[in-house]
């Protein structure tokens, strides 16, 4: 598999990431992979806590597979609790986890389960057991907006709250096949910024991505970004939403969910305020990046939202 659109790089404080030169972009450019994967992701989707009271399977999307540090920090996370995990990785390329699995000294991450990234190199899924529990990863390769509109357009009503099901976009080493998916209990939300990657940041398939969760299930996401225009595409999408930690060079992230009350500290209506002072809070209706300030239907939407009717 070519990996010649990657590049190791050092950051600041002395950690290996990885870069894709195609994107201009480093993966976890903060604190580095396996720092930021930790608190970004999922310290802060209280992954942990969120385990030790779980009943059954716990299932995590991992959009964004890229290098898979938020996967390994998702497994590493795991392992000490007896709740079977399945966790459901998605991208569009596997050259990122290619290119880690062979610089995986240097990035360190990897170390221990190289065995089943390639696994997930050549199958697109293994089973195994980890530390006290027993875990599914499987790999959706496809374009995630795509893959979401499929999805629910394949499924009936009461299908959408129960396990999804699509054929899976098969290339290079992997078939296409029927891949059964579960709706999540919590989502790692990691693709490339909105600039370069606008695709993965619209409000249709933030919308999409709402419908395919299961309303009973409570379900949180978190992504590095902290921009109003993330925000009002996650609220008008159905989520709440509510700041998030800093990390590295950010000083706030943003983490949503369908339950308020995984939610530490929501948005409020100051928030709301200056979200329609903001020169750039209107969400992408499509997969071209621009700013704009709100427009008038998606100010009054916001206005209307759940999380602000006190
Ligand atoms: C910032 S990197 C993810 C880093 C990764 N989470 C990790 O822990 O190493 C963003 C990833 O999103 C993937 N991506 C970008 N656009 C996509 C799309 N339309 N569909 C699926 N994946 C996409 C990229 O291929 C890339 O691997």
């Amino acid at each position: 598999m070519p990996t010649e659109g990657y590049e190791l790089v050092r950051l600041a404080n002395g950690t290996a990431a990885v870069h894709s030169l195609a994107h201009g972009e480093k993966m976890h450019p903060g604190l580095g992979p396996a720092a930021e994967a930790e608190a970004l992701y999922v310290g802060q989707l209280k992954i942990r806590e969120r385990l030790a009271v779980h009943d059954g399977e716990f299932v995590v999307w991992d959009v964004g597979l890229g290098a898979a540090a938020n996967a390994m920090a998702v497994l590493r996370a795991a392992r000490d609790f007896p709740c079977p995990l399945r966790l459901v990785s998605f991208d569009n390329t596997l050259e990122p986890l290619a290119f880690a699995l062979e610089h995986a000294d240097a990035l360190g991450y990897l170390r221990g389960y190289e065995e089943l990234v390639e696994a997930i190199l050549n199958r697109g899924r293994v089973r195994f057991m980890d530390g006290r529990h027993e875990v599914s990863w499987e790999f959706l390769l496809g374009d995630f907006p795509a893959w979401c509109a499929q999805t629910l357009d394949c499924l009936s009503p009461d299908q959408r709250v129960g396990v999804h099901a699509l054929a899976c976009p098969g290339s290079g080493r992997l078939k296409p096949e029927l891949q059964p998916v579960n709706a999540p209990h919590a989502i790692l939300f990691d693709a490339f910024s909105p600039a370069k990657n606008p695709a993965m940041w619209t409000l249709p398939l933030f919308t999409n991505l709402f419908r395919l969760l299961r309303p009973e299930r409570p379900c949180n996401l978190t992504t590095y970004s902290r921009s109003t225009m993330i925000r009002v595409t996650l609220l008008l999408a159905g989520f709440f939403v509510g700041r998030g930690i800093p990390t590295g060079l950010k000083e706030e992230t943003t983490v949503a969910a369908n339950k308020l009350e995984l939610i530490d500290e929501p948005l409020d209506r100051r928030w709301l305020e200056r979200a329609r002072r903001s020169e750039s809070a209107e969400p992408l209706h499509e997969a071209v990046y621009r700013r704009l300030p709100l427009a008038l239907g998606s100010s009054n939407r916001l206005h209307e939202h759940r999380q602000f009717i006190a």
